[in-house]
């Protein structure tokens, strides 16, 4: 009797048990906890259907340069993650990839854009965006709702280090990888890592990109420009910028 409920128990535990994903059966791709991951430029990345399917979003949403940018960044944050025991612990590899691929979608120059707003600032544009993204996506319509809200932080912030740096991990490691693409190899990237990915994504178009992108915002969106770090390229290349009344400055000077 004893022995027959163990049975039963023991046969129960093994039908409870989650099964394990299967890599996917394509060369080079090759099991890490469990997810399956491919190698880019030298750097090992997780490789699942969302993944997958947010670079193509983001593909489809980018001009050449911010996809080579985007790429660059997915790249440099990945090796951040692997030379640090603790950020491999801990770091959720599919938010991070879905953040930072998606992370400038505020930045879609596609005519008629859906995912651009006239009234808010281009990160909580990719924001918004890449919750969409994720919630309409069959891998990511059942994501538990804090791995959406990392992703959502994670690129609502990712131009303000002196936020971003101490935010949980998935978020930090988002934006100190998208910084890499601006100050160079830090946090345990070597040179010889940086020189492979710039190889593989040349980024001489990334400063007149970011340039013209950003004096384009000042241009389209003043009021989401004023008081943020963009507010310099509006005041250098905008006529009549910036809009009257708009700073925090003009409206606590007039109390
Ligand atoms: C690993 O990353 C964590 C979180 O960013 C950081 O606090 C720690 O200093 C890093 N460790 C090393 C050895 O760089
Ligand atoms: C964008 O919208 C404007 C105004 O509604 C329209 O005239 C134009 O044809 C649209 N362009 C595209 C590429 O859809
Ligand atoms: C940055 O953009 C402005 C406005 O288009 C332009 O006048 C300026 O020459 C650009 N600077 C560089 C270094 O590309
Ligand atoms: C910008 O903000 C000012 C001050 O609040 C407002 O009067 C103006 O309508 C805003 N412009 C746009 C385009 O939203």
């Amino acid at each position: 009797m004893l022995s027959k409920m163990i049975k039963s128990l023991l046969l129960l535990a093994l039908q409870l048990q989650p099964t394990i994903q299967a890599p996917l059966k394509q060369p080079g791709i090759v099991a890490r906890n469990s997810l399956p991951v491919r190698t880019i430029a030298g750097v090992t990345v997780v490789d699942t259907p969302i993944v997958r399917d947010a670079h193509d979003f983001a593909r489809r949403h980018s001009s050449d340069w911010v996809y080579k940018h985007v790429m660059r960044t997915w790249l440099y944050g990945a090796l951040i993650i692997n030379h640090n025991a603790t950020l491999k612990r801990s770091v959720d590899l599919e938010v991070h990839a879905v953040a930072v691929l998606l992370h400038d979608l505020g930045w879609d120059r596609t005519p008629n854009s859906t995912l651009i707003s006239t009234d808010k600032r281009f990160e909580v544009d990719g924001a918004i965006a890449a919750r969409e993204f994720i919630r309409s996506n069959k891998h990511g319509k059942n994501w538990a709702e804090l791995r959406v809200q990392h992703v959502w932080d994670a690129i609502a912030l990712h131009t303000q280090p002196g936020i971003y740096d101490y935010k949980e991990f998935d978020v930090k490691v988002t934006g100190s990888g998208i910084n890499t693409d601006f100050h160079g190899p830090s946090n345990g990237i070597t040179q010889p890592e940086y020189d492979a990915i710039v190889q593989e994504y040349p980024n001489a178009d990334l400063y007149p990109g970011t340039n013209e992108t950003i004096t384009w915002l000042c241009q389209t969106k003043p009021n989401t420009t004023v008081d943020t770090w963009q507010q310099a390229w509006g005041e250098h290349y905008v006529e009549n910028y910036p809009p009257k009344g708009v700073s925090t400055w003009d409206m606590l000077s007039h109390w």
